[in-house]
């Protein structure tokens, strides 16, 4: 049935059935007079919080939309800004053949990494030919070694030298607060070199994703990526050609899923580079620096056993700025020498000593130099000094002989004695010790430490290790690393007293001399100790059959 807009039965029809039946005149005035004896009855006042009510009903009903959707659109845009602010690391694709790039010449002192390497850059190069004789690409290479050794070096000069597309990331960059986000940029990663192929990617720093897994919840991030690593090293076919490189310096701490055959398989050592390697290292990064006829690269090579590529390189830098600093032309050997030291010891320090404590050095760098002159040979000393450089006071500069990579016991009980005769001189001299000789003791711990955990070179235990992270070792067994430590480094401080107790008068000449000169040459040293005669020859005597007198016929093979 169709009703009139105005009639009381439309009003009902929108659910108010108690006035149906009055005009909106009569419902005024009703509400007028409900409203009067509510005054009447609670007073105005009340009636006013009333008002108030429905005048914030009426804002709210109106601004309370506008406001929701400002808030909805700044929560949006705070979201957006979020994910703006996540690292967006994409795979760095490095200029194959570039111009500015790393060649093989720039890369010296590893030879048998770059020539595993570039078997690599050979097949990469002609794949062919290594097909026809059914083999295939190597899949993946770990080069290993202490900092500064050349490893991304390394791989630099094999990105220029394939012409294969090279991609490099740094594990770390895989690394994030949210899981599953490194994973995705690992598989990212890969679909990419392997819509490039032949391509190379490199992952440097590998331990931040490669370290061992705990199977702990709180790791989660790391074991995804890493497990995303490991899928992406099976994944792919040989007819690919994508070859994994990694760098890393802790070969230890990799998970050993990583390095099984089929993975990263081929391991390559970089080490520090030997003599022949170091003075290479130098010729590379002297090219461009004019050398004076007297700079000899051979005795910086010589004077730098130990040090890696990096350092080598720092102090080929430090001698050319020298040499620009003194206004010269050339480098001369001086700047080597002070670069070396620099590197070596830290920056020459202007340190005002008491006289009191310039004697206490003066003896205690005696006492080093006059017991490396009385091990004999086990390191030829270079200087002593007690010109305060880097943290130290003052020191003493040994250079090892030769390169050797075997020591013996009785070297390295001759290296305890000569790193404790500081602290010794200052007991024999002066009847008390100081706080200088914690850099000796540290390296006397460490020497001692590995003699017994990892050398066997105890006298209790001489067959076994007792490595410091083997937890099945007994009580019994720590006791007695622990009492042959000290029986090491005690015997080796004892012994320090006992020689330059022997040896005093020389030992005060040293010290003489150094007060008065503050910094004495090798040649200076040698002059001083000219009627010394050595106590230990324990390093010349390495290698030299021991002659046993046998009877003939009862020799065991
Ligand atoms: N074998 C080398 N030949 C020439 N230069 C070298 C060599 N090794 C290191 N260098 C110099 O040292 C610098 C640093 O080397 P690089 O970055 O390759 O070290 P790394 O082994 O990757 O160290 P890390 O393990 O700390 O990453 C090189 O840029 C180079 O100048
Ligand atoms: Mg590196």
């Amino acid at each position: 049935m169709r009703m009139p807009m105005n009639s009381p039965m439309w009003v009902a029809a929108l659910g108010t059935p108690v006035v149906h039946h009055l005009t909106r005149a009569q419902l005024r005035a009703q509400i007028k007079a409900l409203q009067a004896a509510n005054d009447a009855l609670v007073g105005p006042h009340h009636s006013l919080v009333g008002q108030w009510l429905v005048d914030i009903h009426d804002f709210a009903s109106t601004w309370l939309p506008v406001f929701f959707v400002l808030i909805l659109s700044v929560t949006a845009w705070l979201l957006w800004r979020m994910a703006g602010a996540m690292p967006r690391t994409k795979p760095q694709n490095m200029a194959t053949q570039g111009s500015s790039s790393t060649t093989w010449a720039d890369v010296a002192g590893v030879e048998e990494v770059r020539a595993e390497l570039e078997e690599v850059v050979d097949f990469l190069r002609d794949p062919k030919r290594f097909e026809a004789l059914g083999a295939k690409v190597p899949k993946g290479l770990l080069l290993y070694g202490p900092p500064g050794t050349g490893k991304t070096l390394l791989a630099k000069a094999v990105a220029h030298e394939s012409g294969a597309n090279f991609y490099s990331a740094s594990a770390a960059s895989f690394v994030e607060m949210f899981a599953g986000l490194g994973a995705a940029r690992i598989r990212k990663l890969f679909a990419e070199a392997r819509k490039n192929a032949p391509a190379i990617v490199f992952i440097d720093e590998l331990d931040a994703v490669g370290a061992q897994r705990t199977g702990h919840g709180f790791n989660r991030e790391q074991d995804q990526t890493l497990n995303q690593l490991l899928v992406e090293l099976d994944g792919f076919d040989g007819a690919k050609q994508v070859v994994v490189m990694g760098a890393s310096n802790r070969l230890q701490d990799l998970d050993q899923a990583l390095l099984r055959p089929g993975r990263f398989d081929r391991q390559l050592l970089v080490p520090p580079p030997d003599l022949a390697g170091r003075e290479a290292i130098l010729r590379v990064h002297t090219r461009g620096k004019p050398l004076a006829a007297d700079a000899s690269l051979v005795t910086v090579a010589r004077q730098t056993a130990g040090l890696t590529g990096a350092e080598l390189a720092n102090i080929c830098n430090e001698a050319a700025i020298a040499a620009g600093r003194r206004g010269d032309s050339v480098v001369v050997q001086e700047d080597f020498d002070g670069a070396l030291e620099r590197v070596v010891a830290g920056l020459q320090q202007k340190k005002v000593l008491t006289e009191k404590e310039r004697m206490i050095l003066a003896y205690h760098e005696g006492g080093h130099a006059l017991m490396a002159h009385l091990m004999g040979g086990a390191s030829e000393l270079q200087k002593v000094t007690i010109v305060a450089r880097g943290t130290a006071l003052g020191y003493t500069f040994h250079l090892p002989e030769e390169d050797r990579y075997l020591h013996t016991k009785e070297e390295l009980q001759d290296w305890m004695v000569v790193a404790l005769a500081g602290r010794a001189a200052e007991e024999v001299v002066f009847g008390r010790v100081t706080n200088g000789a914690a850099n000796d003791l540290e390296k006397v711990t460490d020497i001692a430490r590995h003699m017994v955990f990892d050398w066997g070179m105890s006298d209790a235990v001489s067959s076994r290790t007792m490595r410091a992270d083997n937890y099945a070792l007994s009580e019994a067994t720590k006791r007695v690393r622990d009492d042959e430590q000290s029986r090491l480094t005690d015997g080796a401080y004892e012994e320090a007293l006992r020689l330059l107790s022997k040896h005093r008068a020389s030992l005060d000449r040293v010290a003489a001399a150094l007060l008065e000169k503050e910094t004495l040459g090798k040649d200076e040293v040698l002059e001083l100790f000219a009627d010394v005669q050595p106590e230990s020859r324990a390093s010349e005597t390495v290698g030299i059959p021991r002659v046993v007198a046998s009877v003939a016929g009862d020799l065991w093979f």
